[in-house]
């Protein structure tokens, strides 16, 4: 399926690693220029020469998204060359943290790290969209915004946050051409959570081998009905399709990208 994707940009915030990678790597890949973000200017550097390597276009913007002074070096560079079709607003810290550790001050910083965030690539790219009339905000949020767990609730709130600014977007969009829409993973195996399961695995009596791990840890942590962690690519592909001019018709959706983790009808 041609995606009818070339030629257009995006911003693809925190692909310096993680989903944001693998988001940069597949929206190149459908032929979109890519800047590649991140803090850490070698990681993010390398990522966007992989892309190249691959045949893709990719530029670099560095900042860190807490700060305006952050976000308007981000801005800055990603247009420095062209305008910004595609936003999306991925980038995102998560500390394991129980309600006694997690501070105020936790709270707040984890706030404007993963919200304020998005707002601040949303109020400085949303309005050149509006002007060429078309454009796509992609906000990533995730399955504990529904129903969180007990764990780090400074997190789980901040993609309640998500899902609900979004789709507040999506109704002050309305008619512009311009869309905004949330793709919900599920626990996706990123580098750091597979460390994590291998580390907690002998305790947890998971077994030996990344497959006996996987499962023991599927089972006793995210049951669904797949039986496995999603990957990085399949968020990806949920970004690209909402990316896409094929998606002209989708506004303030949310698309579970889980294995049926979330048990809601809607
Ligand atoms: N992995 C999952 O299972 C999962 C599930 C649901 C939702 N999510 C969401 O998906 C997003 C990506 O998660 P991930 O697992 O891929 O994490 P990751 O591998 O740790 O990547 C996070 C990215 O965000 C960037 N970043 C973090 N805070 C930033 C800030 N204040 N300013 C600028 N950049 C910042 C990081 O940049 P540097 O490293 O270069 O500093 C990095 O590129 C997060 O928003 C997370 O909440 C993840």
């Amino acid at each position: 399926m041609d995606l009818q994707l070339a030629g257009k940009r995006a911003l693809v915030t925190g692909s310096s690693s993680g989903l944001g990678k693998a988001i940069a790597e597949r929206l190149a890949a459908e032929g979109v220029g890519v800047v590649v973000h991140g803090r850490d200017v070698a990681r993010t550097e390398k990522v966007a020469a992989e892309i190249r390597g691959a045949g893709g276009r990719a530029a670099v913007a560095i900042g860190d998204l807490s700060t305006d002074e952050g976000a308007e070096l981000v801005v800055g560079a990603a247009l420095a060359d062209a305008p910004i079709d595609i936003l999306v607003n991925n980038a995102g810290a998560y500390a394991q943290l129980s309600w006694a550790e997690a501070t105020p001050e936790t709270w707040r910083a984890t706030y404007e790290g993963n919200v304020i965030s998005g707002v601040r690539m949303i109020q400085r790219l949303v309005p050149q969209m509006r002007r060429r009339g078309w454009g796509r905000v992609i906000t990533i949020g995730g399955g504990l915004a529904t129903q969180p767990m007990a764990s780090h609730p400074q997190y789980n709130a901040t993609l309640a946050a998500r899902h609900n600014l979004a789709v507040s977007l999506a109704r002050e969009l309305k008619d512009t051409g311009v869309t905004s829409n949330v793709v919900a993973p599920g626990a996706i195996l990123v580098d750091h959570v597979k460390e994590l399961l291998t580390g907690i695995a002998p305790a947890r009596g998971w077994g030996e081998t990344w497959e006996e791990i996987e499962r023991g840890a599927v089972r006793d942590t995210i049951p669904n009905d797949t039986g496995r962690f999603g990957r990085p690519e399949e968020i990806a592909a949920a970004v690209a399709y909402l990316s896409s001019p094929l998606a002209d018709y989708v506004s303030g959706a949310n698309l579970r990208v889980d294995g049926g983790t979330i048990r809601n009808v809607a």
